[in-house]
């Protein structure tokens, strides 16, 4: 396998609402961005991913687009962003846009027709359907937000489907004008310079056309992975990805360990690699009525069986994509480890374990600052999946309580992430010299890029020496995986070995002291270690982590 500039790269990902405010408005922009470029740099990334910045009404931050070819005055303007990708380029860090096509915004211009009647050229744009006899909604499909799938539309007289904001109408990808106008787009971006593309739940762009109920009505199995999915995928790869050389990550809720390669596998050309779920889903229980608010105690055992079982069906045939946090998830210090006394140690630790595996690393901002979730009141949260999920919950079905729902908010709701970048202890977190669109962590007096970076035990600087040592070791890239102590309910530990050299990456994911079984070896160059002490091969202080390369 060749190998691509993304396979030696760590990518961050910026929700540029919350990134950096340049013109004081509360609102993060990309001459914000521009601003933070050598920061960035300094932290030795390769690539940034942008959420979307698009005109859009911002029913849910951007991932409701309404002209795919200009930017919203919010965010800057066309020009900014043929300056922000000029100056990144000059720094070789390259631009990765958000692909957002299953759905638009109702207020584009191809929605506003097709509404309009049932033969112009952009009535099959979305997907139509009449009632049933009775008049409900043609079937049980649920909104990811809460509530049904399907929307009556007055002016057509037919209800249209979407998969989440009745404000964001699923686009109809059967319809090959619907697929040239995306490729028309996607080029256009290419020309004014972006390298790739995160692609917004990619899996959901093929539909099962005979619309039959969800068996269980707790889950999407008929909303995703359709019959025509890796067909759809590959004509972008064909139309667009390949001729243009444009890197590709997809969104991939439902994919699982075994049938990944059909999306990654190089030789199929559908995408390059993809976001999996399954690991995120360790603190929830399954098929509970409550969906993601059904929060338990992470299960360490269950992530290191998940995340190995990626490495080892992936490591031939495909390439791994490695996160725990970005816009969509809580911060991973919070969620499922210890953010106040092992702040820095617990940060620390998930960087290793994943850093240390094959794939390409997203760091999410803040996450190299150990940035954590605030525990606000329910109303001082904005996302609609949140508010959604609380009416259909707590109010509609009563089937979880108000507090419990709230806890599990604090735990896992999107918001957790969303919080203004912490800067500076100044006013408003150096994010801004204005109240932000929303409210900043109370704790950025403590936490913050400023603080981090004179600390001496700074997390920024901990992933500058993961980073390095990523760009600087090809074991990192090629090297094979072995899960060493699969049963251990607390240590994650594995080795990677390449043409004789061997690797062990560990850490101790509890605020206890861990006694292990004699894995590692006696004699050892230790790389990077969370602790200031001695490495002890029999015991692990509290979140503590390291990696070691075996010497003779
Ligand atoms: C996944 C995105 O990451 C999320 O933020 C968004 O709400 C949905 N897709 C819909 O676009």
């Amino acid at each position: 396998m060749k190998n691509k500039w993304w396979k030696n790269a760590v990518i961050y990902q910026i929700y540029p609402k919350s990134f950096k405010d340049s013109n004081n408005d509360g609102i993060g922009d990309i001459n914000g961005i521009r601003s933070k470029l050598p920061y960035l740099k300094e932290l030795g990334i390769d690539a940034i991913w942008i959420s979307p910045i698009y005109k859009s009404p911002q029913i849910d931050n951007g991932y409701d687009i309404s002209d795919y070819y200009s930017i919203d005055p919010m965010f800057g303007s066309i020009d900014e962003m043929k300056h922000l990708i000029k100056e990144a380029h000059n720094l070789n860090i390259k631009i990765i846009m958000d692909f957002v096509a299953n759905h638009t915004s109702e207020e584009a211009f191809w929605f506003r027709e097709s509404c309009k009647s049932k033969d112009n050229y952009y009535s099959d744009f979305y997907i139509w359907k009449d009632p049933k006899d009775n008049g409900e909604a043609p079937n049980n499909w649920g909104s990811n937000f809460g509530g049904s799938a399907w929307e009556w539309n007055e002016q057509r007289q037919q209800y249209y489907l979407h998969y989440y904001a009745k404000e964001q109408p699923d686009l109809n990808w059967e319809n090959p004008n619907v697929r040239e106008e995306i490729y028309k787009m996607m080029t256009f971006w290419h020309e004014l310079g972006i390298d790739g593309w995160r692609m917004d739940v990619i899996t959901s762009i093929s539909k099962n056309l005979k619309f039959p109920d969800n068996e269980n009505p707790l889950t999407t199995e008929n909303q995703q992975n359709g019959p025509r999915m890796h067909e759809f995928i590959h004509e972008i790869n064909q139309k667009v990805l390949k001729p243009l050389n444009m890197m590709s990550v997809g969104e991939a809720p439902a994919a699982k360990s075994s049938d990944a390669f059909l999306l990654v596998d190089p030789k199929r050309e559908e995408l390059d690699m993809i976001f999996t779920f399954e690991h995120m889903h360790i603190d929830r229980e399954k098929n509970n009525i409550n969906g993601r608010w059904a929060i338990k105690k992470p299960d360490i055992v269950q992530l290191k069986q998940i995340m190995s079982s990626w490495q080892n069906n992936l490591s031939q045939k495909g390439w791994n994509a490695l996160y725990f946090e970005n816009h969509d998830r809580a911060r991973v210090i919070s969620r499922w480890g210890n953010d106040k006394k092992y702040r820095y140690e617990c940060a620390t630790a998930f960087a290793t374990i994943l850093h240390g595996m094959q794939g390409t690393p997203y760091i999410y901002q803040g996450e190299e600052i150990g940035m954590t979730n605030p525990e606000y009141s329910l109303d001082e949260y904005k996302d609609i999946e949140l508010k959604g999920n609380y009416e259909h919950y707590v109010q509609e079905r009563k089937s979880i309580s108000k507090s419990n729902f709230l806890d599990a908010v604090h735990k896992v709701s999107r918001d957790n992430a969303r919080t203004p970048m912490q800067w500076s202890e100044d006013k408003f977190s150096g994010f801004s010299d204005t109240e932000p669109w929303f409210k900043i962590n109370p704790n950025y007096k403590q936490i913050n890029v400023e603080a981090d970076r004179r600390s001496d035990k700074s997390i920024f600087y901990y992933y500058k020496s993961l980073i390095d040592i990523r760009h600087n070791n090809n074991i990192l890239r090629d090297g094979s995986f072995k899960l060493l102590l699969p049963e251990h309910p607390f240590i994650f530990a594995y080795k990677r070995y390449y043409h004789g050299e061997t690797w062990y990456i560990v850490a101790n994911l509890s605020e206890n002291k861990q006694d292990f079984n004699n894995i590692l070896p006696s004699k050892y160059v230790k790389l990077i270690h969370n602790y200031k002490s001695e490495i002890d091969i029999k015991t692990l202080k509290p979140y503590e982590s390291f990696i070691i390369k075996e010497s003779n």
